[in-house]
């Protein structure tokens, strides 16, 4: 797992440039898309990286992690009117490239299982945007979920109706469901890039990189991942006993990615 601690606007950068150069490797890469307020600045820096230098995702084929049950696509609160006014409107991601998944249908599971499909259809996931729940979650997979789960519904727990807060669409809040990508979904994608800023992520932080590998904190099985990295911020790395470690790692990594000699990095 790649651990990478910076200062916010710093990590945001970085981020946006490890897309980039997903983008730039395969410019028809499929995505995988993730929302909440973590996700803010990220697309703010895609769409500068669109506007000042033509980062282009016409090709892209993306999906939604997660979309809560019985919401319409532009309703507000909407994961998929989040991704259409955070990304779509402000880049050349063209709409029906964002795929999610059916949740007005009648046989959710159905729906969960045809969103599975589509995605293995795709070819698979090249690049997994993720934020991280207070409670370790990824995606809506709460606390207790099989680490090898696929695409299916699942029941908010109260942690995340109260972390989402007040934006939440009246439907949710009685419903308490939503279709998310299982955590055996998000191991299937070439590679997870894991984002958290702030002190409120910091246990959850914790036990996504240092914690046991356990169902409690469903964010640790990105240490199953060959390919994952997590990004945080000063604030969201407070927890990490090893966080010398990290720091002093990624800049060697980082001196041989700009080609440095092995043995004069140090
Ligand atoms: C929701 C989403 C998660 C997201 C989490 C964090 O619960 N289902 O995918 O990571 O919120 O949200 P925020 O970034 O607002 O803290």
């Amino acid at each position: 797992m790649r651990v990478v601690i910076e200062p916010t606007a710093e990590l945001y950068r970085l981020a946006a440039r490890r897309i980039a150069a997903a983008l730039a490797a395969k410019p028809d890469c499929v995505l995988g898309l993730a929302t909440g307020r973590t996700m803010l600045p990220l697309y703010d820096e895609l769409a500068r990286l669109h506007a000042t230098e033509r980062l282009s995702f016409a090709r892209v084929t993306a999906f939604l992690l997660d979309e809560y049950v019985g919401v319409a696509p532009d309703q507000a609160g909407s994961f998929s009117r989040f991704v259409r006014e955070q990304l779509v409107a402000r880049t050349d991601l063209p709409a029906d490239a964002v795929h999610r998944p059916d949740v007005t249908a009648r046989e959710l599971g159905t729906a969960a299982r045809a969103y599975e499909a589509a995605l293995r259809a795709s070819g698979g996931i090249d690049l997994q945007l993720l934020g991280l729940g207070v409670n370790a979650h990824l995606g809506f997979n709460e606390p207790g979920s099989s680490l090898a789960s696929r695409t299916r519904v699942k029941t908010l727990s109260e942690e995340t109706l109260a972390a989402n807060g007040s934006a939440l669409p009246a439907v949710v809040r009685e419903r308490r469901l939503a279709i998310t990508m299982g955590l055996g979904t998000i191991l299937d994608a070439r590679a997870c890039l894991c984002i958290a800023t702030g002190g409120a992520k910091a246990g959850a932080v914790a036990a996504t990189v240092e914690g046991p590998l356990t169902a409690s904190a469903p964010a640790s099985v990105l240490q199953l991942h060959p390919e994952a990295s997590v990004f945080v911020d000063e604030a969201a790395a407070a927890g990490l006993v090893r966080r010398r470690y990290y720091v002093e790692a990624e800049a060697r990594e980082r001196a041989l990615e700009r080609g440095a000699r092995p043995e004069s990095v140090s």
